[in-house]
């Protein structure tokens, strides 16, 4: 789906009253925004003029706080108690609350202040709340800065949407070129393609020990990849705890800056870099620091609390379809059963 590109009056407005509301709930993207000093807010109102989408900002609960003065002192606090507790609610500064029914859109651009390098506090406290929401929600990123990389910011917003799926084409704009606006939007706006994005690679991978089997769809993350690239494996697996089933594979699985942390319900596949294995979950896990999420069970996952000995770990690749998916669509389900049956009429 590529963004439209059309101007919406009733949402220039709201921008002009600076409310925090939402509008057309036929819409599909949302702008969520920050701005201490307006720059974030002049090129959000030029994106809501070019671009068919709703637009909330988010406003601290603390008015007329200011962040800058006694060299940025307040900022550069909230930003450094974010850094050393990032799992802890009382790190990330309150703000006023929000309506909003994420379930209402497919793409979030997410618009921000960069503060010391990072993504501001009053923008990472939303996304702390809502950012777990926002899962297979195509997420952009506008950033504005002095001067400083955005590399900081993009982390942040990976870090609190833990499942989102990143485009990846993020708008930096430095805040001396505020004023061209406009066009940098149009020119962003113009090479932005949310053409089926997906944090679900098409990597599948198969683990059984003979007699349970589960399958997994990998995510798109550098780890997910050097798991994948080590296939075909036998390994032992081990229980861990109450929820786990671990394995060790033959060499360290490498990763890069686009892991993804996140909670782990039950069936998701994750590496524990600090130990070097791989984690199956048979029931729920929080969030942990270096616990990256490599995919889902998209088959069999109530089988991984039986999984015992010896396992093999493939690729499940075209020659080497997933059991019982009779109409090769990559999945098992009710049109299965219906391909199995219209088999069985027609003979
Ligand atoms: C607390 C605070 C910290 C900042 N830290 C940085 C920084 O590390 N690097 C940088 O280039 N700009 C920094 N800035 C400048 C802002 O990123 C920049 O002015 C931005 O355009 C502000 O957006 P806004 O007007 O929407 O609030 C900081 C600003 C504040 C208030």
């Amino acid at each position: 789906m590529k963004i439209r590109l059309i101007s919406s009056l009733s949402l220039v407005m709201a921008m002009m009253m600076c409310m925090p509301q939402l509008h057309a709930a036929e819409a599909r993207t949302l702008v969520a925004y920050y701005s201490f000093t307006g720059n974030v807010r002049t090129i959000v109102n030029q994106l809501s003029q070019q671009l068919d989408a709703d637009v909330i900002e988010i406003e601290p609960a603390e008015e007329g706080l200011d962040y800058a003065a006694n060299n940025y002192a307040i900022g550069s606090a909230l930003i450094g108690g974010i850094r050393e507790h990032p799992d802890d609610p009382s790190s990330y500064p309150a703000i006023k609350p929000v309506r909003i029914d994420l379930s209402n859109y497919d793409n979030i651009i997410v618009a921000a202040p960069l503060w010391w390098s990072q993504m501001a506090a009053p923008m990472q406290s939303f996304l702390f709340q809502y950012g777990s929401m926002m899962q297979d929600k195509n997420i952009s990123l506008i950033v504005s800065s002095a001067s400083s990389g955005i590399s900081g910011v993009v982390s942040d917003a990976k870090r609190l949407i833990p499942r989102g799926r990143f485009i990846n084409d993020n708008l930096w704009i430095r805040s001396s070129q505020t004023s061209q606006a406009a066009t940098l939007v149009a020119q962003w706006l113009g090479g932005l393609t949310l053409d089926e994005p997906s944090s679900d690679s098409d990597m599948r991978i198969r683990v059984s020990d003979g007699t349970h089997t589960v399958v997994f769809a990998l995510n798109e993350t550098s780890a997910a990849q050097s798991l994948y690239d080590m296939l075909p494996l036998s390994v032992e697996v081990n229980n861990y705890g109450n929820n786990e089933k671990i394995f060790y594979p033959p060499t360290t699985i490498t990763f890069g800056d686009d892991c993804i942390e996140g909670d782990c319900p039950a069936g998701t596949l994750a590496l524990f870099s600090p130990w070097d294995n791989v984690v199956m979950y048979y029931g729920a896990a929080s969030r942990y620091s270096g616990l990256y999420i490599l995919g889902t069970a998209i088959e069999g996952a109530e089988a991984i609390g039986s999984l015992s000995g010896t396992i093999t770990v493939e690729k499940v690749t075209a020659t080497s379809p997933i059991k019982g998916d009779v109409n090769a669509d990559g999945k098992v389900d009710v049109s299965d059963v219906n391909e199995v049956i219209n088999i069985i009429l027609k003979v």
